[in-house]
């Protein structure tokens, strides 16, 4: 089975979790691209959603799913999105899409978080998959000397600007055996914006596949 048809799978399974009258939080990525057309086919049933980047909105508003803003409708009852990794704790990597500080502020935001993927997401350590961090412009090379004291090889991502007009470095070299005392770190480096690591605030659900992990 390709990776993408275990996405399509994962996308699909996700359904399940959408109740009648909802207002879904959706996130950014080839399997939530997969979700939304899902979500597509039984607009008739939800009334709306609230999205997590410029590329979702599009999407969902080609198919006529009413959007709303977070503001205005939060807290959510759902936020179904994908991940670059997830350990089995069901914390995450993301922001391979360089849309990670509204993917985690609608999943702040939400009571329930699905998170779909395909089988080579999942990993024992995190780590594997270069860590993005959002970054205001003017922070780079600080934030840059600030994980090489730290043993991490930055990245520049050269040439993205995020839908909130910053920059994203990819940090490659880590093993992140502490999620969560790493995220909590890395938040303190002045600049930083968003720290691609869910992890103090994980998925409640995994979907891989038709695999559910809850
Ligand atoms: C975007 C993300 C995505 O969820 C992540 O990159 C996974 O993407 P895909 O579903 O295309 O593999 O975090 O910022």
């Amino acid at each position: 089975m390709t990776h993408d048809t275990a996405k399509r799978q994962a996308a699909e399974t996700a359904i399940r979790y959408v109740e009648e009258g909802m207002i879904v939080g959706v996130g950014t990525g080839s399997t939530v691209a997969h979700f939304i057309d899902a979500l597509g086919a039984i607009k008739h049933r939800i009334a709306g959603a609230v999205s997590s980047s410029d590329q979702s909105s599009e999407q969902l508003r080609g198919l006529g799913i009413e959007l709303f803003d977070l503001n205005a409708v939060g807290p959510l009852p759902l936020y179904v999105d994908g991940a670059d990794e997830c350990d089995g704790h069901k914390r995450l990597i993301k922001g391979g899409g360089a849309a990670l500080t509204r993917e985690k502020i609608v999943a702040a935001a939400s009571k329930r978080f699905v998170c779909i993927i395909d089988a080579s997401k999942r990993v024992d350590v995190l780590g594997r998959f270069p860590l993005p961090i959002e970054v205001i412009p003017m922070a780079r090379s600080h934030v840059a000397r600030e994980i090489v004291r730290r043993g991490g090889q930055p990245v520049w991502r050269d040439g993205v600007t995020t839908d909130n007009g910053n920059w994203i470095i990819d940090v490659h070299g880590w093993k992140i055996t502490d999620p969560v005392a790493l995220e909590a770190e890395l938040n303190q480096i002045a600049g930083v914006v968003t720290v691609g690591l869910f992890a103090a605030r994980g998925a409640d659900v995994v979907v891989c596949g038709q695999d559910v992990i809850d």
